[in-house]
């Protein structure tokens, strides 16, 4: 916590607390390894309360190869990878599959993560599909009604076509659930595969003109937006 709130290395924080500069609720603790809730304790150093962390709310354009989470052991990039320069320790709101591309957020608002990624919320999230057919319309019609998948019926989803190009249809559908390779698997249930997906939106926040690779803070008025 002493790190996260910028005042000094682990290690820095880890002399300080030896040496009992801290205290948690005005009691001196010398043990690092104490747990403290920032929430709702009060952490001092040498009789100076904490400033809470300050809040990062970030956007990443996810390339295609690269696994949402810290380690792989594989060995394959991260998308930590691409972060390396972000002081704060963040972590994604929900995941992107390996071979899809597109928005992830990334914060250190626990409570803005939980609301961006819980089933209960329903933040559309709009994904642009290469499928390895041309679909009909009826099959389009099928993803907006709800198919059933192996962990139940999809709720209701926005599809647009967006053109039909020799053998494969590109189309959008915004769905406002998170489960794991919904859009694959949707697609699968037609009898299609999924060969490319990009996903373009979260609630009201676009790619716009945002690098593949790279990331940017999300605006005051995107996380409002978002809560
Ligand atoms: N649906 C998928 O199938 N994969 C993703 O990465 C996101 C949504």
């Amino acid at each position: 916590m002493l790190s996260q709130a910028g005042v000094g290395s682990r290690k820095e924080a880890r002399q300080w607390i030896g040496a009992g500069r801290v205290a948690v609720d005005g009691k001196k603790i010398q043990t690092p390894d104490a747990w403290v809730d920032p929430e709702h304790q009060r952490v001092t150093l040498d009789g100076k309360p904490l400033r809470a962390a300050r809040k990062v709310y970030l956007l990443l354009y996810k390339p295609k190869g690269y696994v949402t989470s810290y380690k792989d052991p594989d060995g394959r990039p991260t998308v930590y990878d691409l972060l390396k320069d972000v002081p704060e320790k963040v972590f994604s709101a929900g995941r992107l599959d390996l071979d899809t591309t597109g928005l992830l957020i990334f914060t250190n608002d626990g409570e803005f993560a939980d609301r961006i990624t819980s089933p209960e919320s329903h933040v559309p999230k709009t994904y642009l599909v290469k499928a390895s057919m041309l679909l009909t319309d009826d099959q389009l019609d099928q993803l907006r009604r709800g198919v059933i998948l192996a962990d139940g019926p999809t709720r209701p989803a926005d599809v647009k076509r967006v053109r039909d190009s020799g053998r494969y249809t590109f189309f959008e559908i915004t769905i406002t659930e998170g489960r794991n390779r919904q859009v694959r698997r949707m697609v699968e249930t037609l009898g299609a595969k999924v060969l490319k997906l990009v996903r373009t939106e979260i609630g009201n926040i676009r790619i716009g003109d945002l690098q593949i690779g790279k990331f940017r803070a999300l605006s005051d008025q995107e996380v409002r937006g978002l809560t």
